[in-house]
Formats: structure tokens, C-alpha cells, sequence
């Protein structure tokens, strides 16, 4: 137990940590703490935690390339697959419990709120990715699956320009986030992967 602990501890603490935003939501909803605004809560909730788990997702590569992290590699698939569980419920909140799934009505809110048309594309992005996530995708696709799951990237920047739109007036969190996505991203850039080896060797 303490062997499986010493050496499982990271994936012990993403499953715990994943559900805990889950389990708040459904104790806050419960007790009537989601404000006067339930379902918009909800919804802003579920997005900043699937926005949050992509970017971790995204930071395993660079910490195991940068920092010899290997544990890291060993929960991306799970961070990524909880990323996904938050985005379905986040517009499953906005498309079926706020707009009850009625076509007419989500055409006229969708042409209202350009900005969820990009998150909409994120999402589909995403779709095939969480689809295609197991081994046996893996060995199916080859080369593809590299290719196909590389979408990752284009996926994170639709979030942010998605954050950055709907934000009104303090657009610095959805900067903040978009910094740190395109800083991931560079870091997979072999030229400046290989210079920051470098700097830290010396
Ligand atoms: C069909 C797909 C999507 C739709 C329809 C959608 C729609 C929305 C809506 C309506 C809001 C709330 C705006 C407001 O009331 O102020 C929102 C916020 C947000 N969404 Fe999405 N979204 C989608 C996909 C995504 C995805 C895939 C992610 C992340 C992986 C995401 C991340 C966010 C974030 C971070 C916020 C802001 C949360 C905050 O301000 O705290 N969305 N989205």
C-alpha cells in the first residue's frame, strides 16, 4: 500500500483533485449556493475547471522534457480525459439545461454569443481526441493518432480566444491563461526545448 502510494501518489492526487470541482458543484447546487444564478454559475464553473485540466495536460510534455518528470506523462491521458468530462458538461449546461436542446432558440443565442461558436469548435476538436484516447486507438491510428491529437493545441487556443471574447471589461485571467498556453506550446518548439536544456545544464 505504502509502495503503491510512494510511487502512484500523482495519479492519486489528479483522480482526487479532478472530482473535487465535480463534488463542489453538486454540494453547493444542493445546499443553494450557486447564487442567483445557478446555471450560469455552473457553467462558468465547469469551463474554468476544463480550461484548467487542458492546461495541465498540456504542461506534462514540457515537464518531463524540461524537469526529467517522467511520473507527469503517466496521468496526461487522465487530465486530458477529465479536461473533456468538464468541456461535455459545460455545454451540455449552456445547449440542454439552459436551452433546453431547442435548435431556434441556440441559433438566435449563438448569433448573440459569437464567442461560444469558438468554443463550440474547441469542443469538437476535442471530441475526437476523447474518443481516440485508448491504446488500441493508439496502435489503430499509428502515425495518425500523433497528427489527429496534435489538435490539442489548436483546441487550447480556441479556449482562450473563446475566454478572451466573452470576458467584458478585465481581460487579464483570459490573457494570464492564454500566456501560459502559448509558453506550453513554445516549449515543444525544439530550438527553444533544446536552448532551455541547455541554460539549465549550465
Ligand atoms: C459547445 C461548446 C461551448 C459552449 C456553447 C460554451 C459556452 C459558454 C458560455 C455561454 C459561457 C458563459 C459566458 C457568461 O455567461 O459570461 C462560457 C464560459 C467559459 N467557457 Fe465555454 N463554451 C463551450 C466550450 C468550452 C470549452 C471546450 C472550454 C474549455 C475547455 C470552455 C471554457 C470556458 C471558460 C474558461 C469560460 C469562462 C469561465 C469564467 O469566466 O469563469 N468552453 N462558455
Amino acid at each position: 500500500m505504502l509502495h503503491a502510494l510512494r510511487t502512484q501518489w500523482l495519479r492519486v492526487v489528479v483522480h482526487i483533485g479532478a472530482w473535487i470541482p465535480f463534488a463542489v458543484i453538486v454540494w453547493d447546487a444542493l445546499t443553494n449556493q450557486l447564487g442567483a444564478e445557478p446555471i450560469r454559475e455552473t457553467i462558468l464553473r465547469t469551463g474554468k475547471t476544463a480550461l484548467i485540466l487542458l492546461v495541465l495536460s498540456l504542461a506534462c510534455t514540457p515537464a518531463n522534457t524540461l524537469f526529467g518528470f517522467k511520473s507527469a506523462l503517466k496521468v496526461r491521458r487522465a487530465l486530458g480525459l477529465y479536461a473533456f468530462f468538464y468541456a461535455l458538461a459545460h455545454a451540455t449546461m449552456f445547449i440542454g439545461v439552459d436551452y433546453g436542446f431547442d435548435l431556434a432558440l441556440l441559433q438566435g443565442a449563438l448569433l448573440e454569443r459569437p464567442y461560444a461558436l469558438v468554443g463550440a469548435a474547441a469542443f469538437l476538436i476535442l471530441l475526437p481526441l476523447a474518443l481516440t484516447s485508448t491504446k488500441g486507438w493508439m496502435k489503430r491510428l499509428g502515425r495518425r493518432w500523433t497528427m489527429l491529437h496534435r489538435g490539442v493545441y489548436l483546441a487550447a487556443l480556441l479556449v482562450i480566444a473563446h475566454f478572451v471574447w466573452l470576458v467584458k471589461l478585465d481581460v487579464r485571467e483570459p490573457l494570464t491563461y492564454g500566456a501560459i498556453v502559448l509558453l506550453l506550446l513554445a516549449l515543444r518548439i525544439r530550438l527553444i526545448r533544446e536552448g532551455v536544456v541547455r541554460l539549465r545544464a549550465l
